[in-house]
């Protein structure tokens, strides 16, 4: 962003866009949103949005476009095969990755399923990574492979300094391709931002030195890049060699390191729909297969015409300095606000949202409690705010049946980027203050339902007490009439 000076010496980041269309929200009284958490069975992903203030579940399809985006999309060809927007997405990726073949497909987990069916060939093979996606996990589990998380010890210390908490430990990758050898080994996924711990980027020199050591054992390395525009902005700010590169250079120097990239573009590109990018003639071709089978024609892969207009556009502006650092500013902005207050938040800030650490702030609940989940029930209630459980709900069961307790206990609230204003992030900062002075009344959660495969999406769930009548009542002895 800008490099602008406050006369008062104050330091809030500003927009360097302005708004031009709007959507009315809604703030129910704390009544009505104890009934709307009820019936969506305590799980944020079952509110309808119409109940909800300010939704910061996710950064997943929910970004504001720009002008140029939305004028992109007027010029939508819409043809089952050969449409020339397809040509002209393909061209912005190629700019972007320096990278020759692009196969499109409906969103990121599309990807992972056609990379996990095509690429793990052998029940139990390993695929090392610096931490997992829930959606990438379920599809290598689901095509028998296994996954290895393995990233520097920093990744699960809340409260780090670590700038590059997402870097993969290269002593236990080597170790891993020792126990393991080649064929043991389906591919190494990097995940740039790396989402379920905070949104913590990997540095540029982690990730060559990971595709060195996968280059001199013939191993494939696929990286994750639907959280790149905040990596890459880390990069440019956190690491002395990015330092005199442009956000471009950085971005080529990433796909140069891989053999295989995959995005959703939900979130990068600011549209919906996602794709494979490669250099390789060999894997383009391997892969296109499955794209008419799981995806559509293509020229399309289940993306409508005009998402990929404005991704295309929306890829493009991923290389300005000034569009990507707006959410890793307001993110900071806030994390810093909760620091100050001493409440537990996942430091270093980082992209996609701010972490509230749900195992300090509600340290009175056992881990099958669940935590974060009982924080998002709790935050939306004495909110209106809508944020995600990302720990031990957001795992899947151990075939024993035995449950996974998650290494970090987190509510997610993400800031879609150019979405939410200053004023609405003070808001959140007062509301989650308020409840971490109330931390005490807030209680655990049980299941009502549990489905067997990412159970977080739909499963439901009751409080195991009155707590949340608890709750109600306080937030009106102490606030009367406001909403
Ligand atoms: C890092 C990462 N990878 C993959 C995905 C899956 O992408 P999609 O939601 O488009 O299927 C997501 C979505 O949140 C993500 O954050």
């Amino acid at each position: 962003m800008a490099n602008i000076k406050f006369f008062s010496g104050r330091t809030t980041p500003i927009e360097m866009h302005r708004v031009r269309i709007i959507q009315k929200l809604n703030l129910l009284p704390i009544e009505e949103r104890y009934k709307a958490i009820k019936e969506a069975g305590n799980n944020t992903f079952l509110l309808k949005n119409s109940d909800v203030f300010l939704d910061m579940l996710t950064d997943s399809g929910t970004n504001a476009m720009s002008n140029d985006q939305q004028a992109a999309m007027q010029q939508a060809d819409d043809s089952y095969a050969g449409s020339a927007t397809f040509y002209r997405l393909e061209k912005a990726l190629q700019h972007v990755f320096g990278m020759e073949y692009f196969l499109p497909a409906h969103q990121g987990r599309a990807c992972e399923h056609i990379l996990a069916k095509f690429f793990i060939r052998k029940k139990g093979q390993i695929i090392p990574m610096n931490y997992h996606f829930t959606t990438a996990k379920a599809h290598i589990t689901e095509c028998g492979g296994q996954i290895l998380e393995i990233p520097v010890k920093d990744a699960f210390d809340t409260t780090s300094t670590c700038p590059f908490k997402g870097n993969l430990d290269i002593d236990a990758l080597k170790a891993t391709i020792a126990k393991y050898g080649k064929d043991g080994i389906a591919f190494v996924r990097m995940e740039a931002g790396t989402n379920l711990i905070g949104g913590q980027p990997f540095s540029l020199q982690n990730l060559r030195e990971v595709s060195a050591v996968c280059r001199a054992n013939g191993i494939l390395l696929v990286q994750d890049v639907s959280l790149l525009s905040d990596n890459l902005y880390f990069c440019k700010q956190r690491e002395e060699i990015c330092k005199n590169m442009s956000i471009h250079e950085i971005a080529l120097a990433f796909a140069e390191a891989s053999d295989l990239l995959y995005f959703s573009g939900r979130k990068l590109g600011c549209a919906r729909g996602g794709g494979i990018c490669t250099n390789s003639k060999k894997h383009y071709l391997d892969l296109r297969v499955f794209i008419p089978l799981f995806e559509g024609f293509l020229t399309y892969g289940g993306m409508s015409v005009r998402e990929m207009e404005a991704m295309a556009v929306g890829l493009m502006e991923t290389l300005d300095e000034d569009v990507i650092s707006q959410g890793p500013q307001f993110i900071e902005y806030m994390t810093e606000e909760l620091v100050k207050l001493k409440i537990p938040v996942i430091t270093p800030p980082g992209g996609l949202g701010c972490h509230l650490n749900a195992r300090d702030f509600l340290s009175h609940l056992k881990p099958d409690e669940y935590p974060a989940g009982s924080l998002a029930s709790a935050m939306y209630l004495i909110s209106g705010i809508r944020g995600m459980e990302r720990g031990t709900l957001s795992e899947q069961r151990n075939e024993d049946g035995s449950e996974p307790i998650a290494q970090m206990e987190l509510l997610r609230l993400a800031l879609p980027r150019r979405v939410f204003t200053m004023s609405q992030i003070v808001y959140a900062v007062d509301r989650i203050n308020w409840l971490y002075q109330n931390r005490h009344l807030v209680g655990g959660l049980k299941w009502i339902e549990e489905p067997p495969i990412l159970r977080f999406f739909f499963g439901t769930l009751e409080p195991n007490s009155d707590w949340q009548q608890k709750l109600v009542a306080k937030f009106k002895e102490d606030l009367g009439d406001s909403l």
